[in-house]
């Protein structure tokens, strides 16, 4: 399968044997990922890491997984300290770092923005989250944490929390559409998932349903992925206070629930799940934050043509 020179914008474009190679390439990756095998794989290749968004997870596990293969990084940093404080155009920018990088990661604040700097680049571009838009490598490696601690054949998954602004649940249930999920959307009305993206579902022969409790709805599905309500997109603060706190997971939610239930989550989380949660069989939030190494490491080496 050739990714060499792909950019990686969004998941609609993804086959299911495109992801499955993906995911097998990370399950290959996990001993280098975990520092038990040295590799060389991308020495000599630079990743040129623009974030014009706040990033733990993402930004950092690019940089590991760049580290881990022998490669080098080369970080913007802060955009104030950068000449976009002096007004250049994210064009520009691109067409700038493009000669300095053999690969670029972008986050940026606006819907599309890794489209329009996929036009302006020659190297490839992956994207780390464009505004409400999408967030493919993160449902990577939330495919890859289903497959490794659940099943992702026939799976019964709820998506709950912040469906309207949340990147990561776009790109994921575009994803499941190929693994015959039945996906439960679980959210406050004024944050239920966009409309298009539940017609496509349909027409992709998904099964969806939607309800704005967590109670009953969650006890017999294999996963529950919680979000993040995405306080930063709100173009009122007054409407995000109205939903802050309405679905939150408690031990006492839990009650119910399959034995074998696992809780995802793309994290950083808020309120939306209670720290006690994290002691019981069902917390696999953090496993998911290390599996995006691993799985950001097959990624950059498809991408950059050293294994196929
Ligand atoms: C998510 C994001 O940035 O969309 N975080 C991440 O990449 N792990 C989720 C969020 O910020 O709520």
């Amino acid at each position: 399968m050739k990714f060499k020179d792909h950019h990686i914008i969004s998941m609609t474009s993804f086959s299911r044997d495109m992801i499955d190679h993906i995911l097998q390439t990370a399950e290959k990756m996990e001993e280098i990922a975990r520092g038990k095998r040295r590799s060389d794989l991308l020495k000599g290749k630079i990743l040129g890491v623009l974030f014009f968004e706040p990033s733990t997870r993402t930004r950092m596990s690019f940089e590991t997984a760049m580290l881990r293969l022998g490669g080098d990084v080369l970080n913007l940093g802060s955009v104030d300290a950068s000449s976009i404080a002096k007004g250049e155009t994210l064009a520009d920018t691109i067409r700038v770092i493009d000669g300095y990088a053999d690969s670029i990661v972008l986050r940026h604040p606006k819907e599309g923005a890794a489209h329009l700097a996929a036009e302006f680049s020659s190297v490839p571009i992956l994207n780390a989250g464009d505004g409400a838009g999408h967030h493919p490598t993160q449902t990577l490696l939330d495919l890859y944490t289903i497959k490794r601690e659940s099943h992702l054949d026939g799976l019964k998954i709820a998506l709950a929390g912040d469906l309207k602004y949340g990147r990561t649940v776009h790109s994921l249930c575009y994803a499941l559409s190929h693994y015959g999920a039945d996906i439960k959307l679980i959210s406050p009305d004024e944050l239920r998932m966009p409309k298009e993206i539940i017609n496509d579902l349909k027409s992709r022969g998904v099964h969806v349903t939607e309800t704005d409790a967590i109670d009953p709805a969650i006890n017999d599905v294999d996963v529950l992925y919680m979000t993040r309500i995405q306080k930063e997109r709100f173009p009122d603060p007054a409407e995000y206070q109205k939903v802050a706190n309405k679905l939150m997971i408690s031990v006492e939610t839990l009650e119910n629930v399959k034995p074998e239930l696992k809780i995802m989550h793309p994290l950083p989380r808020v309120n939306e799940i209670k720290p006690e949660v994290d002691a019981t069989p069902h917390a696999c939030y953090f496993k998911q934050a290390f599996y995006g190494v691993p799985v950001r490491m097959a990624l950059l080496a498809l991408v950059l043509g050293v294994i196929e």
